[in-house]
């Protein structure tokens, strides 16, 4: 198999941040760029420097501060954007040009009242400007999901012969299916002759809840570059989960062959400091990241992964630097569980203790969300002194 790699290309601090309410300032940005190159992402999206003086700052401070990991500035196919870009990544050690344009026909007619061979012209023409400033020159053709397969190979042909290193491949409307984004990327690869000079990217939105899926299936149809961001923000639904897609490469590492350069300890500690700096919370049920992503609640559960993590838990809490599984006693939870969190409360109950106890805990249970350690003690002391006496 061709070298698996996958670059991670983190758009937080750029489509993330365009999530209502989770603007940052400057100090914010610079703060989470740090973080993100400490992650091991392979490219930071900094922002869109001609959007405004403030996002121009940003991705020039950050460009000043990143040492190792490329930084991206976005821009529209519009010249004084892509110069604006530049400007603002003059001091990046390895600076990225994100330059694009709506290829489907919901863009080219409704956007922008053209045509396709315009619009083909205009792609070729922003990657030749791009090129003027840096090497590094990325094209999106934006709605690729909905944009058809024939023209849009004759996008990525004409930008990469105008010298676009990565091909941005956006399902911009989280409208595609897993297999059809798959087969787009397979179209790609198959029908593009010069295809091999560039490296396609995968930058999926969230509306049908597919951006994850949908960005697994464009890697294992050859992209290798996958968009995404911390805790899946990003416009509407947001974008592809940047924590789900590495931990799906790394869980399916065996078969699939693809791994990733993050380091997967600092997924959560990642995720928090996003969260509370964007002031967004994470939804409990978020996979990796949320708080219920490694607690037990059900009797059956709670007794199986007693006896083994592995019975119910695919990847260990440690791994993804989250704190630890918890068995969580609701009025679902069964006596193993209650026994197991007695004993940690240094309770040595045997058998027929645990089946009195456990009469009373679902009594508690019965009345309230979740049984804490102060309604356990009470019971473990009304039971002592019920058979003391
Ligand atoms: O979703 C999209 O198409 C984008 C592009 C600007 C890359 O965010
Ligand atoms: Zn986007």
């Amino acid at each position: 198999m061709a070298d698996g790699k996958i670059h991670i290309f983190d758009t937080t601090l750029r489509d993330g941040e365009q999530v209502p309410g989770c603007k940052l300032n400057t100090k914010e940005k610079i703060e989470l760029a740090l973080a993100l190159e400490n992650l091991g992402v392979d490219i930071i999206e900094a922002g869109f420097p001609i959007s405004s003086p403030g996002d121009f700052e940003s991705v020039q401070e950050i460009s000043k501060v990143i040492k190792n990991t490329t930084v991206c500035g976005l821009s529209r196919a519009v010249l004084k954007d892509i110069e604006s870009a530049a400007a603002a990544l003059k001091h990046a050690k390895r600076p990225r040009i994100h330059t694009g344009i709506g290829t489907s026909d919901f863009h080219i007619k409704s956007k922008f009242n053209s045509t396709r061979e315009d619009i083909l012209e205009r792609a070729a023409q922003c990657v030749k400007w791009a090129k003027n400033f840096v090497d590094d020159v990325e094209f999106y053709a934006e709605d690729a999901g909905r944009t058809e397969n024939e023209y849009l190979a004759r996008v990525v042909e004409a930008v990469i012969a105008a010298g676009a290193t990565v091909v941005n491949i956006p399902d911009t409307t989280g409208y595609c299916l897993p297999h059809q984004y798959g087969e787009k990327i397979a179209y790609l690869i198959n029908n593009v002759p010069n295809i091999d000079k560039a490296i396609l990217s995968c930058h999926c939105h969230n509306d049908l809840g597919l951006a994850t899926a949908n960005s697994i299936a464009g890697v294992i149809a050859g992209a290798r570059q996958i968009e995404c961001t911390i805790n899946g923000l990003g416009e509407r639904a947001g974008n592809t989960s940047l924590e789900e897609v590495v931990m799906v490469l790394k869980q399916h590492q065996q078969t699939l062959g693809f791994y990733t350069g993050v380091n997967t300890t600092q997924l959560n500690p990642m995720s928090r400091l996003v969260s509370d700096t964007m002031r967004m919370p994470v939804q409990a049920n978020k996979a990796i990241v949320g708080a219920n992503a490694f607690s037990h609640s059900s009797g059956i559960h709670q007794d199986g992964f007693l006896k083994d993590a592995q019975t119910y838990e695919i990847i260990a809490p440690e791994e993804v630097g989250a704190d630890g599984s918890k068995i969580v006693l609701t009025a679902r939870s069964g006596r193993s569980a209650l026994a197991h969190r007695f004993q940690k409360l240094g309770h040595q109950f045997n058998r027929n203790d645990i089946d009195v106890l456990y009469t009373e805990f679902l009594k508690v249970a019965d009345s309230k969300k979740e049984v804490e350690d102060t309604d356990l003690r009470e019971l473990a002391t009304v039971y002592e002194a019920t058979v003391v006496s």
